[in-house]
């Protein structure tokens, strides 16, 4: 099964997939987590990359676009994934359908989480995650046990750079001008699936799971 999910910053859609790639045995394909894992290699187009990140503008589309297409053929990916954060603008999508039609595949679910603005920022500015093993966490709503360690594997809690509030307003804008066009091209092909993301996060997860059956 090939999922996409959509959803403005913050919406959970790093939160769920998680607890969908355990459930569905699929890989979760994040661009954010690709270009910061680009970033802490240091690589040019990690460097490259957190020019955009750093202003909550979209990094190039011909740079995401490639990334997507190498993880896409690799082996752990032949019986589907889970895009997150990716396609974000309309010619990512057409890419991405250019893609699967060489590749013959399909696009089976678009879930598009649903949250309001003033939850969004909530959730942004009281995210931590962990450095080590990637861990999401919530200052509020999902505290580690100790403040500033993860649960999991100890590692150190961070606050990611594009977490604050003036970086914020600029994705949330940047949602509303280039990514939420997409809800209309899925709608039209019929592969859009709404949810509402507010809730619990076991809430939600049944919800998605409701819908992908
Ligand atoms: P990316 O990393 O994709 O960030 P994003 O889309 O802005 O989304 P987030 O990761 O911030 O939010 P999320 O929906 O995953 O929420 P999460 O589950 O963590 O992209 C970052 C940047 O990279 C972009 O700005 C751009 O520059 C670049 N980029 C990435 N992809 C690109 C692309 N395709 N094209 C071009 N550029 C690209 O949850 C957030 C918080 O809320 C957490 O603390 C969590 O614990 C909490 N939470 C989750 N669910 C709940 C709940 N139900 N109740 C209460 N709290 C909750
Ligand atoms: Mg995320």
């Amino acid at each position: 099964m090939n999922i996409v999910l959509l959803g403005p910053p913050g919406a959970g859609k790093g939160t769920q997939a998680k607890r969908l790639i355990e459930a569905y045995g699929i890989p979760q394909i994040s661009t954010g987590d690709m270009l910061r894992a680009a970033l802490k290699a240091g690589t040019p187009l990690g460097l490259e990359a957190k020019k955009y990140m750093d202003q909550g503008a979209l990094v190039p589309d011909s740079v995401v676009i490639g990334l997507v297409k190498e993880r896409i053929e690799q082996k752990d990916c032949a019986k589907g994934y889970m895009l997150d954060g990716f396609p974000r603008n309309v010619s990512q999508a057409q890419a991405l359908d250019k893609m699967l039609g060489e590749l013959r595949q399909n696009i089976d679910h678009v879930v598009c989480v649903e949250v309001p603005n003033d939850e969004l920022v909530r959730r942004l500015t009281g995210r931590r995650t962990c450095r080590n093993c990637g861990a999401g966490f919530h200052e509020m709503f999902d505290p580690p046990k100790k403040a500033g360690v993860c649960d999991k594997c100890e590692g150190e809690l961070y606050q990611r750079d594009d977490d604050n509030e003036t970086t914020v307003t600029s994705r949330l804008k940047v949602y509303e001008d280039s990514t939420k066009p997409l809800i209309d091209y899925y709608e039209k092909q019929a592969k859009l699936r709404r949810i509402d993301g507010v809730g619990s996060m076991d809430a939600i997860l049944a919800r998605i799971t409701a819908v992908l059956g």
